[in-house]
C-alpha cells in the first residue's frame, strides 16, 4: 500500500522524509521518490526498487530545504516503474503530488486535461492530480487542491507543495488515512503514525473529507465547506512494532479489520453509475469473452476457495460450464484445452510456481488466461492475456485474510460481467448485486464490531483436538477456507468438508463435545445443511454455526450462533469467511500460536 510523508518545519526535509519512509516500508512497496522546494526550485528524485536505490542515488542530489513530500509506492495502476513513481507534478514542473488510494475517474479527468493542453508522462491515476491542481492555481495552493478535489472521484490521501508557495505544504483525505504530526522543530502529514514516531507521538487524526495546510510555525484544517476545525491531538504512547501494526496485536488481526476497505477498493470504479459492471481494462475484449465455452479455475491454498466461490458465481449467473483444480494436480494432468477456453489462475502473489507453471501449459493449448492478482508486476501478469487487479494492499500476514475477500468480490465482478455479455442475467438482477456489493464494506464492518463474540468462543474451543467445517452450496467453499484458517495458524486438525458427503466418512469422527461448525446459510441448500446438522447433533457433538441474520429456525439446532447480515446468497460468502477467520485467529492466540508466522508456511510459495 503507498505510503505518504510531508515534512515542513526548522530542519533539513531529506533525512526526515526518508526516516518516515523506512518506517513505513512494512506496508510493502515497488518504488520510491521525494520532492523538495529549495532556493524556489521544486526538486524531485525517483527511483524503482528499494529505498537504499533511492538513497543512493541521493549522495548526487541537491538537498538542502526544509519542506517536502515523499513516498513509497505499491503499483495500482500503471506498472512498478520510475515514470510511474511518486511524487508527480504538472506540466510546468511547479507543483509535485503524492498519493494513497484511487482516483476513479482519472481517465475522463485525464481525457479533458488532455484536451485542455495538459501532457501526461504516466499511467497513473495519481498524475491527474497534478495537472488538475495546477489547472485551477492561482497563487493559493489550499484553495487549487480543494477545487480539484471536488472534482474528483474515488480514495485519496495526499500531499502537495508548490514552488510558487514554498513554505506551504497541502494534505487532504477522503477514505485513505493520514494522520498530522506535531513535532518540536515542525509539523508533519503520514499515512500511518509509524512514519513520525521518531520524531513526536503528538499525533492528530485527520477526518474524510479535510484539508490541512501547513506551516512551519503552525497548520489549520478546514472542512468541505470551509469549514475551520479544532480538534485535540492524542498522545500515543507506541513503540515502532505496535505502530506498524496500527495498535492491533498482529498484521493477521489487522489485515482482518481492513477487509471493508479491500472490497471497497477492490470495486472501485469498476461499477458505472448505472449499476453496470464495466471491466474495460482487464485486457480480454468482450468479443474475447464472449466466445468462451468453457471455463477452468486454477489456484492454491486460500486462492482455490475464491475459486470455488466463483465457480458456482459464474456458472449460476454467467451460463458457462467451470471446472476448478488445484493448480499442482491441474499441471500434470492431461488436460484437454482449446482456444475457446479461458483460464482463470487466482494468486493473491502472482508468483506460486505451481500456478505458473499451469498458466504456460495453458497458453501452449491455446486456451486465454485471465490473472486474477493483488500485486501489480507479478510474475503471473507477465504470462497471462488478462489481469484483474485486486486491491486488498500488501499482505503481511502468512494466512490469507483481505486477499481472499478482495478475491471474491474481483470474481464476482467477472461472472457478472461475463453474464452481462451474454444478457443471461436480468439487468434488474444485476443491479441489485451491484448495490449489494456496495453495501459489503458496511456489513463487514457489522461483523467486525462483534469479534469479542469470538475471543469468548475461543476460551472455550481452544484446547480441542479436532474440528469438523461442514457446509453445503456457497457454504461448503467458505467451510473448506474456515478449517484450513484453523488448522494453519493454531495446528489444530480441522476437516472442511460438503456436508452431504459426512455420512461417507467423517461422522465416524463425531463423538460427545467435537465442534463442528456448520455454515448454514439462507439459501437453496439452507434444509438441507439443517440436516446434516441434526445427525451431528444427535451424535452429541457441539454445533458452532454461522447462519442468516433473522433466521428463527437454528437456535435450537446449535450450541453457539453468530448471525450474518443478509445479503445475496452467493456475496455471503464473503459474510460468512469473515467470523471464521476470527474463530480462527482467536483459538491461535488462546493457544500462544505465532499467528503473522506459522511453522513451515510461507506466505508465497514459490518453488514446487
Ligand atoms: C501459500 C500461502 C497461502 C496462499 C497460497 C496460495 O500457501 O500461505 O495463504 O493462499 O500460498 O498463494 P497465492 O499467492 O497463489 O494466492
Amino acid at each position: 500500500m503507498c505510503g505518504i510523508v510531508g515534512y515542513v518545519g526548522t530542519k533539513q526535509a531529506v533525512p526526515r522524509l526518508l526516516g518516515g519512509l523506512k518506517r513505513l516500508e512494512y506496508r510493502g512497496y515497488d518504488s520510491a521518490g521525494l520532492a523538495i522546494i529549495a532556493d524556489s526550485e521544486l526538486k524531485i528524485i525517483r527511483r524503482q526498487g528499494n529505498l537504499a536505490n533511492l538513497e543512493a542515488a541521493l549522495s548526487d542530489f541537491d538537498a538542502t530545504g526544509t519542506l517536502g513530500i515523499g513516498h513509497t509506492r505499491w503499483a495500482t495502476h500503471g506498472h512498478p516503474s520510475e515514470t510511474n513513481s511518486h511524487p508527480h507534478i504538472d506540466c510546468q514542473g511547479n507543483i509535485a503530488v503524492v498519493h494513497n488510494g484511487i482516483i476513479e475517474n482519472f481517465h475522463t479527468l485525464r481525457v479533458e486535461l488532455m484536451q485542455k493542453g495538459h501532457k501526461f508522462r504516466s499511467e497513473t491515476d495519481t498524475e491527474c492530480l497534478a495537472h488538475l491542481i495546477e489547472s485551477y492555481y492561482q497563487g493559493d495552493l489550499l484553495a487549487a487542491v480543494k477545487e480539484a478535489l471536488r472534482q474528483v472521484q474515488g480514495t485519496y490521501a495526499i500531499a502537495v507543495i508548490c514552488r510558487q508557495q514554498p513554505d506551504i505544504l497541502v494534505a487532504a483525505r477522503k477514505d485513505s488515512p493520514l494522520i498530522l504530526g506535531v513535532a518540536p522543530d515542525g509539523l508533519f502529514v503520514a499515512s500511518d503514525i509509524p512514519a513520525v514516531i521518531d520524531y513526536t507521538k503528538e499525533i492528530t487524526i485527520l477526518e474524510n473529507g479535510e484539508l490541512v495546510e501547513l506551516k512551519s510555525d503552525g497548520y489549520r484544517i478546514i472542512d468541505a465547506q470551509e469549514n475551520m476545525i479544532k480538534r485535540a491531538g492524542i498522545v500515543i504512547d507506541w513503540d515502532i512494532e505496535a505502530a506498524e501494526k496500527g495498535g492491533y496485536e498482529d498484521f493477521m488481526l489487522k489485515e482482518i479489520f481492513e477487509q471493508p476497505t479491500a472490497v471497497k477498493e477492490t470495486l472501485s470504479g469498476r461499477i458505472n453509475r448505472e449499476g453496470i459492471v464495466e471491466l474495460n481494462d482487464i485486457g480480454l475484449s468482450d468479443e474475447s469473452l464472449r466466445q468462451v465455452d468453457k471455463i477452468y479455475i486454477i489456484a492454491c491454498g486460500t486462492s482455490l476457495h475464491a475459486g470455488m466461490i466463483a465457480k458456482q458465481a459464474i456458472e449460476r449467473w454467467a451460463r458457462i460450464a467451470t471446472e476448478i483444480d488445484c493448480s499442482s494436480e491441474f499441471r500434470y494432468r492431461d488436460t484437454v484445452l482449446s482456444e475457446r477456453n479461458m483460464v482463470i489462475a487466482i494468486t493473491q502473489s502472482g508468483e506460486t510456481a505451481d500456478t505458473l507453471a499451469s498458466v504456460h501449459i495453458a497458453r501452449e493449448q491455446g486456451a486465454k488466461v485471465l490473472a486474477i492478482t493483488n500485486v501489480v508486476g507479478s510474475s503471473i501478469t507477465r504470462e497471462a492475456d488478462g489481469v484483474i487487479y485486486t486491491h486488498a494492499g500488501p499482505e503481511i500476514g502468512v494466512a490469507a485474510t483481505k486477499t481472499l475477500v478482495a478475491q471474491i468480490t474481483a470474481l464476482i465482478l467477472l461472472a457478472v460481467h461475463l453474464a452481462q455479455q451474454r444478457n443471461s442475467l436480468e439487468q434488474e438482477f444485476s443491479r441489485e448485486i451491484a448495490k449489494e456489493l456496495d453495501a459489503l464494506p458496511a456489513k463487514l464492518r457489522t461483523i467486525l464490531s462483534q469479534a469479542d463474540t469470538f475471543k469468548n468462543w475461543a476460551k472455550t474451543y481452544h484446547d480441542v483436538y479436532d474440528f469438523l467445517y461442514l457446509g453445503r452450496g456457497i457454504g461448503y467453499p467458505v467451510a473448506m477456507e474456515g478449517a484450513l484458517k484453523l488448522k494453519e495458524i493454531s495446528y489444530i486438525h480441522a476437516e472442511g468438508y460438503p456436508a452431504g458427503e459426512m455420512k461417507h466418512g467423517p461422522i465416524a469422527l463425531i463423538k460427545k463435545g467435537v465442534p463442528i461448525v456448520a455454515v448454514a446459510l439462507r439459501g437453496p441448500v439452507y434444509e438441507k445443511i439443517l440436516g446434516n446438522m441434526q445427525e451431528a447433533k444427535a451424535r452429541e457433538g457441539t454445533i458452532i454455526s454461522i447462519a442468516t441474520e433473522g433466521d428463527g429456525q437454528i437456535s435450537a439446532l446449535t450450541d453457539e450462533v453468530f448471525f450474518i447480515p443478509r445479503s445475496n446468497e452467493i456475496l455471503a460468502s464473503i459474510l460468512a469467511v469473515v467470523p471464521l477467520q476470527l474463530l480462527a485467529y482467536y483459538i491461535a492466540k488462546e493457544r500462544g500460536c505465532n499467528v503473522d508466522q506459522p511453522r513451515n508456511l510461507a506466505k508465497s510459495v514459490t518453488v514446487e
